[in-house]
């Protein structure tokens, strides 16, 4: 054992640092330093958050009664109000009582493991997942169990693989659709026979629904809570406001679940972080008690740039890109290219292609090592049209080369 991990507790430790935080560092430093990277890395919307949004912000900012704390889970009528969209977007009935309102939906997904696991509890995750998730489970002393899927099934579980990998140990199925890195929707049967399968096995679901309003090409969300209601109350439905609003810097999400669950995460919270911002929390009741048209603006730019990522990503000899239906990723193939030689250079692995790719295309991409499938990359599309297509041309003309 070297000094570090004496001085570092081992729990954290073993923590990784956020690879998609990393490859967004790298090339904000090579953009820095006056090279014009083009950008794939980053999970968030390109557009400013809804001018009505700011205004409430700023004026609760000017308001002394927001300048205090606030419940540690949360302002009442902001519970009230993610209640009610609650219901109005996922058709799921719960009272305000069983909201939390976290630091983003990360601190959602890190409070529902610690609340739910103790160690040794499996958590099923289908990969390719979101790189937060391992790390959340890993700290709660939960065991992460992969369920690998891949571009024949458009990166979909099926109830015959869930099964496979369960155990007695299995408490939790993480549920995750539309689906960070890959884009994938279950359609409405698929979402009922999984939580269907779940519910007969006893199992708690965690549900992450933070992608729910960017979906595309005719593709529904289905909430599993309200699909299955034979889950009664062992769901756990993880959301926020950050991807639907473009408000990812201001830090605002919530937790629905069970009575014991939030008053158990409350608990946790009210001693780690407090309440969230209380001008955030104003932000977020402007954002989910008005409608979704600036949400319906953005999933049409959306769309517009997915169809043009996947037609020119599939133009490249050696990528396979599946048409994604949700979220604003792409997770193409680049296996065969695997090997290759491109610039006297031969990369093994996704992870060298894509440092190859930011080196010589100035064109920064996730490899997919960072979501427990080598070989893939992620490529987010919520950039501007114009660098969407500078992006993939030179990554078209850098690849092109691979012999
Ligand atoms: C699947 C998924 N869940 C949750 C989050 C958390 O978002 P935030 O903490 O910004 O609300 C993200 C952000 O990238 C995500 O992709």
């Amino acid at each position: 054992m070297g000094v570090m991990s004496s001085r570092i507790s081992a729990r954290i430790s073993a923590i990784s640092e956020s690879a998609t935080l990393a490859v967004d560092a790298k090339a904000k430093a090579m953009k820095a330093a006056g090279r014009p990277v083009i950008g794939f890395g980053a999970g968030e919307p390109d557009f400013p958050t809804p001018g009505y949004i700011v205004e409430a912000a700023i004026e609760a900012a000017r308001d002394p009664r927001f300048h205090k704390y606030t419940p540690a889970g949360g302002l009442p009528e902001l519970k009230q109000a993610i209640a009610a969209k609650t219901l109005r977007d996922s058709g799921y009935q719960v009272d305000a009582s069983r909201v939390l309102v976290t630091n983003g939906g990360k601190q959602a997904v890190y409070q529902a493991f610690a609340t739910l696991l103790d160690p040794g509890d499996e958590v099923l995750v289908v990969a390719p997942y979101w790189t937060t998730y391992p790390e959340a489970i890993k700290l709660a002393g939960g065991v992460q169990v992969d369920v690998v899927t891949d571009e024949t099934s458009g990166y979909l579980a099926s109830v015959e693989q869930l099964e496979a990998a369960r155990t007695e140990r299995t408490k939790v199925l993480l549920f995750v659709s539309p689906s960070n890195p890959t884009g994938a929707v279950y359609s409405r049967e698929q979402v009922e026979a999984i939580g269907r399968w779940a519910a007969e096995h006893g199992l708690w679901v965690v549900t992450d629904e933070i992608y729910e309003h960017l979906v595309y090409g005719g593709a529904e969300f289905t909430s599993i809570a309200t699909a299955v209601p034979e889950l009664g109350d062992k769901v756990v439905i993880l959301n926020g406001v950050a991807k639907t609003y473009a408000m990812t810097g201001w830090r605002v999400g919530w937790l629905i679940g069970p009575a014991d669950v939030v008053k158990a995460a409350t608990n946790l919270q009210s001693h780690a972080t407090s309440n969230v911002a209380n001008v955030s929390q104003i932000a977020a009741l402007g954002a989910v008690s008005g409608d979704l048209s600036a949400v319906a603006e953005m999933r049409e730019a959306f769309d517009r740039r997915r169809q043009t990522m996947v037609r020119m990503l599939n133009d490249i000899p050696g990528v396979l890109c599946p048409e994604p239906l949700g979220a604003f990723y792409v997770y193409p193939s680049v296996k065969a290219l695997l090997g290759k030689e491109i610039r006297g250079k031969r990369p093994q692995t996704s992870a060298e292609l894509a440092e190859l790719i930011l080196e010589e295309a100035e064109v920064a991409v996730v490899p997919g090592e960072a979501f427990g499938t080598p070989g893939y990359f992620r490529l987010s599309y919520a950039l501007g049209d114009d660098d969407l297509v500078e992006g993939v041309s030179r990554l078209q003309k850098l690849l092109s080369e691979a012999k």
